[in-house]
């Protein structure tokens, strides 16, 4: 299952990704927010992270207009690695070194077509372990310090 959410200014790209899952079978839930009506995003990245560190979800998305604000937010959550991408390659070498488990996208930054790419390039990389598992145990470390 994948955790979607956003806030105002994210919110007709998560409509459009929601459609595109839905054509591809893939299952989500949709955390809102749920029309274009000013709202804060750290409400939404908090939302959809606890589904994530809570094992209900395995991986989410979170969209805001740069993708910044909601990203900064879930990365606050303890076991959060969310990894704002607008390229290809990034959405799959976070997944590959990082195991990133939120994909962040700005919606007024990136076109629709090309976050849709990001979203499936993210969902289907694979983390890699070995070095990289070593480093992020060494980011979870740094969480735990505080
Ligand atoms: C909302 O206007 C905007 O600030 C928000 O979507 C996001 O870009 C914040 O980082």
């Amino acid at each position: 299952m994948l955790a979607i959410g956003c806030d105002h200014g994210g919110y007709q790209l998560k409509q459009y990704i929601m459609k595109c899952l839905g054509e591809k079978g893939v299952e989500y839930k949709d955390f809102g927010t749920y029309n274009e009506d000013s709202c804060d995003y750290p409400a939404y990245a908090e939302a959809v992270s606890r589904s994530v560190v809570s094992g209900e979800c395995e991986k989410g998305i979170l969209i805001c207009g740069t993708g910044i604000g909601i990203s900064i937010a879930a990365n606050k959550i303890h076991g959060i690695r969310a990894a704002l991408c607008s390229d290809c390659y990034s959405a799959e070498y976070t997944r590959r070194h990082n195991d990133a488990n939120i994909l962040a996208l700005g919606a007024r930054t990136v076109g629709s077509g090309l976050a849709m790419k990001i979203v499936d390039t993210f969902l289907s990389a694979s983390f890699e372990g070995g070095r990289h598992a070593q480093r992020v145990d060494m980011i979870r470390e740094l969480e735990s310090r505080g």
